[in-house]
């Protein structure tokens, strides 16, 4: 019965186990996990327009390649993560209606725009690299589909990391133009990233309760802040300052110090009033409506061919 199931739950959990999708579950926790993947494939799917945009203005074949596979291991990103909510019972046309129609989220950090070819290297460094301090954790979420995603997700996170680095070191041996480019796209990437994370934890209405049910390992400071320590060091490998003037090492702390985000900016853009915001779901809602007969050829084809193989 359903205490028994109830203490099931949480032997699993206690015992670092995980949940599976034919196990009992409190239905808050099936509803917060639907909230957070449906999120996590959202922003995956509307990630692949900034840098898509440079799709047809790379710099060399070599670049275009590149960039081609990362811009798709961003759609099979998307994929993975909305088949592991369908585990929940969400419906996939449900989802994408909730994204289109704002009812649910995506990461903040794709209503920014790509000014320049600098700006791939730097999303591919800051954004991919916060990507990966948020989602190593998740590989030991207690949803198994989750944390089964996340594994081979973070193997590819890895490549789009590197590439956008050594795009980056590229151009900081290239002109002293390329240079600009850069530093002009740290510089509005910085903050962003940070905020990626989400707001302090004595300001995350979710945090506890996906800590307590093991879905988060670690708060949004924490990972944020082990982002910040990762990352320094690798901008002075650059040769790039961060456009922080308070960041520096604490000894005490044995981690960085860094200046105040503006969590203003975050909330303004999570409500939908970012740079990019109308153009990012504009350019969703009208893929969606133009791959409608897609979507029906598919449908009509495996209705056929299970006709044909019910025979
Ligand atoms: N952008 C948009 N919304 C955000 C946000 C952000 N950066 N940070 C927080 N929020 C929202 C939350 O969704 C929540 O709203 P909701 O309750 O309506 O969903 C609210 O702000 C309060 O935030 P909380 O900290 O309480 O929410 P969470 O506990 O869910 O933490 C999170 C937010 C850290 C983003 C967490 O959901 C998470 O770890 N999600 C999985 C990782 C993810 O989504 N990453 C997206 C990065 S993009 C990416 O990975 C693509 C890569 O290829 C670059």
């Amino acid at each position: 019965d359903e205490t028994e199931a109830q203490a099931r739950f949480e032997r699993l959990i206690a015992e670092d186990q995980r949940i599976e999708p034919r196990d009992w579950m409190p239905e808050a926790y099936r509803a917060t996990l639907i909230r957070q993947v449906a999120q996590h494939a959202h922003s995956e799917i509307i990630g692949m327009q900034p840098e898509g945009a440079w799709l047809t203005r790379a710099p060399s074949l070599r670049r275009k390649a590149i960039l081609l596979a990362k811009v798709q291991d961003e759609a099979g990103h998307g994929l993975y993560l909305y088949s592991a909510c369908e585990t929940l019972g969400a419906d996939r046309a449900d989802l994408t209606e909730k994204l289109v129609t704002g009812r649910q989220k995506y990461s903040s950090i794709f209503n920014y725009p790509t000014l320049s070819f600098a700006d791939v290297g730097v999303i591919g460094w800051l954004v991919d690299g916060a990507a990966i301090c948020n989602q190593v954790p998740l590989c030991r979420s207690s949803y198994g589909p989750y944390a089964r995603a996340m594994i081979r997700i973070c193997k590819e996170e890895s490549f789009h990391q590197r590439q956008g680095y050594e795009l980056l070191m590229t151009m900081m041996g290239g002109t002293e133009e390329q240079r600009a480019q850069v530093r002009d796209a740290v510089d509005r990437w910085w903050w962003p990233s940070l905020m990626m994370f989400g707001p302090p934890d004595a300001e995350s209405p979710n945090t506890a309760r996906s800590m307590a049910w093991r879905i988060k390992r670690h708060t949004n400071d924490e990972l944020r802040q082990r982002f910040v320590d990762i990352t320094v060091p690798q901008a002075e490998a650059l040769g790039v300052s961060l456009p922080d003037p308070d960041l520096r090492w604490n000894a005490e702390r044995g981690h960085y110090d860094h200046g105040p985000i503006d969590w203003d900016e975050l909330s303004r853009v999570i409500r939908g009033d970012g740079p990019c915001n109308a153009e990012r779901i504009a350019t969703r809602r009208a893929a969606h409506r133009d791959g409608e007969w897609v979507r029906r050829a598919a449908s009509a084809h495996a209705a056929k061919r299970a006709a044909r193989d019910a025979v």
